[in-house]
């Protein structure tokens, strides 16, 4: 396993005439880096802000977002919102360099919110789509169409290569629309974005206004409209206010985010799985009930002996809330489920684990914690080729600002911690090789701050494949 650090002992330089230093300490552990920072908290950008304008014309869809909408990725779910009347619930959709169009007709819905009633929400599923093939798509009507593209994965192999963004614990502040440019200018060039959880942050506003969804809606357009965002919930994301009468966790996220659970014969949006190209990906949520007996547990029970390693060597989980964090803020939150699936990780040599919720970067090393029978006493993180990388990346600049307090001395299970506002690249390039990249916002935009590149343990390199062994 290789680790390339771009900077190690210190370096100094000048961002926006504000004087950045970066210090790298190695301790018992891993790396922890240190800098001085500007620790004004981000804030939300205005509602004039030209990143919520509200689309021209009458009834414009905006909103506009699109996630896998199949199993396999040849199905696409489009969803947007009309503001003034229902309007059409059809996308029209065709390929590039055909005549042909096709439509689908999807649904529309309202919810309230306390006092807040949602304009008219669309959910349109496309399925049978042409693998690797690039589609233009429009919704809405009459004078107020807007036409978007996205471009369809491969067929699901193993020597696939893709690359996956991630994103976690976003927000709308003037940092998230960093983190969102420089996702977008990043030149390794992300196919899907893979969310952590923590979206819009609408809840830290009085009464959970439901408005600060819709601009965050408006937000994310320019990538999630043309790229699918693979949604995972958090904690940002319950809504719980039984005192104003919202009892119902997930309300607003339930009805704005439609994801296709049931290809994965999951029982709730909260859980499913997808393949894309080479990678199965797994979507769990930290905040649903996942003790034994749950739907949950059951489903993901059924889910792991499922991956077939041969078709989809990379099995990677998402969800929330981390299962290892060195981080003071959130300390040992992701203890109980931790407790409850991480041996399955072993079992199953899950590749990849990434979480968001700790607003800051960390990247762990293989290591489980699996021995521990309430009378042994063994309870330490060891190290353990058969375990997955566990990477919080809940960095993506929301209002709440960073954490920036960590437990001393850093732990050895912590590779590299580092408290800045970034995203990361898991940049699959055959069976065997993946490149996970984490980029801070402070750099420039193809910089890699830490990196490591992940060995396929099921797949060997191609000089061996002769004695592949496959699960
Ligand atoms: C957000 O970022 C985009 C792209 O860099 C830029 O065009 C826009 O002006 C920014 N908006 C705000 C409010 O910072
Ligand atoms: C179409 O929308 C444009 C932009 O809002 C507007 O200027 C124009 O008058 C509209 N035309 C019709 C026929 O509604
Ligand atoms: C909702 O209620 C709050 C608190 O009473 C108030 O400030 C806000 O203006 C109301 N919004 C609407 C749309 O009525
Ligand atoms: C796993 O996938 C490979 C390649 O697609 C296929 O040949 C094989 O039959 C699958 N195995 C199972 C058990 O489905
Ligand atoms: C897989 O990718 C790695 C990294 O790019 C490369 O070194 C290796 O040769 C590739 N293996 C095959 C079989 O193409
Ligand atoms: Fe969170």
């Amino acid at each position: 396993m290789g680790v390339r650090l771009e900077f190690d002992g210190i370096l100094v330089f000048s961002l926006l005439g504000l004087n950045v230093l970066w210090l790298a300490e190695v301790c018992e552990g891993g790396l922890t880096s240190s800098y001085v920072r500007n620790d004004q908290l981000s804030r939300d950008m205005p509602l004039d802000s030209d990143v919520f304008r509200v689309p021209p014309g009458y009834n414009a869809p905006q909103q506009v977002h699109i996630t896998q909408g199949d199993h396999v990725g040849k199905g696409v779910i489009v969803s947007w919102v009309t503001p003034d009347e229902p309007g059409s619930s059809t996308v029209h959709y065709w390929a590039e360099n055909t005549e042909l169009k096709r439509s689908a007709k999807g649904i529309v819905l309202t919810y309230k919110y306390f006092n807040y009633t949602s304009g008219y929400i669309h959910h349109c599923s496309i399925f049978d789509l042409e693998f690797d093939t690039k589609y233009f798509y429009e919704v809405g009507i009459g004078n107020t169409t807007r036409k978007f593209w996205f471009r369809t994965p491969p067929s699901v192999g193993p020597d696939v290569p893709y690359t996956f963004g991630l994103i976690g614990d976003l927000g709308q502040t003037h940092d998230s629309n960093r983190t969102l440019t420089h996702y977008e200018l990043n030149p390794v060039k992300g196919q899907t974005l893979l969310f952590v959880g923590d979206l819009s942050y609408a809840d830290a506003y009085p009464f959970h206004d439901n408005n600060r969804w819709d601009t965050w809606g408006r937000f994310i357009e320019r990538s999630a409209a043309y790229q699918p965002w693979i949604w995972s919930a958090g904690n940002h994301e319950i809504d719980f206010l039984p005192d104003i009468g919202e009892g119902k966790p997930f309300k607003p996220y339930r009805n704005r985010f439609y994801v296709p659970y049931r290809a994965s014969r999951s029982t709730s949006p909260l859980w499913y799985s997808i393949k894309r190209a080479s990678a199965y990906i797994i979507v769990l949520s930290s905040y649903s009930a996942y003790g034994k007996y749950t739907p949950q547990y059951k489903w993901l029970e059924k889910e792991l002996p499922k991956v077939n390693r041969t078709e989809t060597p990379w099995l990677i989980v998402i969800m929330h809330c981390p299962f290892y964090s060195s981080y003071i803020h959130h300390y040992m939150e992701g203890e109980s489920m931790r407790v409850m699936y991480e041996e399955w990780f072993v079992e199953y040599k899950v590749d990849v684990v990434f979480a968001g919720h700790v607003h800051a970067y960390e990247r762990s090393e293989r290591i489980s914690n699996i021995a521990y029978n309430i009378v042994n006493g063994i309870c330490t993180p060891v190290s353990d080729q058969s375990a997955p990388v566990y990477i919080t990346i809940g960095d993506g600049g929301n209002l709440e600002g960073l954490v920036t307090d960590m437990t001393e001395p850093q732990p050895r299970y912590s590779a590299y911690r580092e408290a800045s506002f970034g995203h990361g690249t898991f940049d699959i390039k055959n069976r065997s090789h993946a490149l996970f990249s984490w980029h801070r916002n402070q750099d420039g935009y193809a910089v890699e701050a830490d990196s490591l590149w992940l060995h396929n343990r099921i797949w060997k390199p191609a000089s061996e494949e002769s004695i592949i062994a496959a699960v």
